[in-house]
């Protein structure tokens, strides 16, 4: 009676685990739903690059891009402008005229994308800058970085710098050089002498500061 439950209680046991062992790995064929297999992309049948095949006249597998195309990466048109770097020099000026227009355009696109780290003032007061242990998003508003020509504030939104990484592919081209721009006069609030002010403003100003 004990012998015939144990052997009942084995069964059983040898019955799960065959119900519950892995099912052994197999090519599945090429379009087979197999929702377990995740690796069946990599396993098709595919060619490898460089490899030979009869698909093609010339017998490689690797074709060549349409006359004409241009890779992605090209840098077209006037270096200095879309890449701020020109004759191996950072440009000494913004390409683009500077208005007023632009200039506030540019303060909208730094609140947006730059103040979280630089602070809204660009003075490296954030949030994420006190939490930021490894380095610290610096001041963009210090002799240091007001001292860079403008080639080399939009190079590092094209490109990143260090810990931070590029805005090229979310700021379009006339926007970085707006926020350029921002960034430059943000500097110069910082430092403004009284009397280089405009005369209405030299007046408000007296009226207003302490
Ligand atoms: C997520 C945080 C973050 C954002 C957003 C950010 N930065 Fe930075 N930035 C940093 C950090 C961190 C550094 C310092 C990187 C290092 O030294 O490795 C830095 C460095 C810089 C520098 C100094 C580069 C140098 O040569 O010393 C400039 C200029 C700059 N950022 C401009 C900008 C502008 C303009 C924007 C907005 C388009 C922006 N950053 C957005 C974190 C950020």
């Amino acid at each position: 009676m004990r012998r015939g439950l144990l052997a009942t209680l084995s069964c059983l046991a040898a019955a799960l685990c065959l119900s519950c062992a892995p099912a052994t790995p197999s090519d599945p064929e090429p379009g087979e739903a197999n929702a377990l297999d995740l690796e069946r992309m990599i396993r098709q049948k595919r060619y490898a690059p460089y490899e030979p095949s009869e698909l093609f006249n010339d017998g490689a597998v690797m074709r060549h891009p349409p006359e004409g195309t241009v890779p992605n990466d090209r840098v077209t048109g006037d270096p200095g402008l879309t890449r701020g770097v020109a004759g191996g020099a950072h440009v000494a000026s913004i390409p683009i005229p500077v208005t007023l227009e632009l200039i506030r355009y540019g303060q909208g696109r730094f609140e947006i994308f730059c103040a979280a780290c630089h602070g809204v003032a660009g003075d490296g007061e954030s949030e994420v800058a006190r939490n930021m242990t490894q380095r610290r998003p610096p001041s963009l508003v210090d002799p240091r970085v007001q001292a860079f020509p403008p080639g080399r504030i939009y190079q590092t939104i094209v490109e990143g710098y260090g810990l931070m990484r590029s805005y090229e592919p979310q700021i379009p081209l006339r926007e970085r050089w707006a926020i350029v721009a921002y960034v430059k006069a943000l500097g110069r609030s910082r430092a403004a002498a009284l009397d280089a002010l405009p005369q209405p403003v030299q007046e408000r100003a007296r009226k207003e500061l302490p």
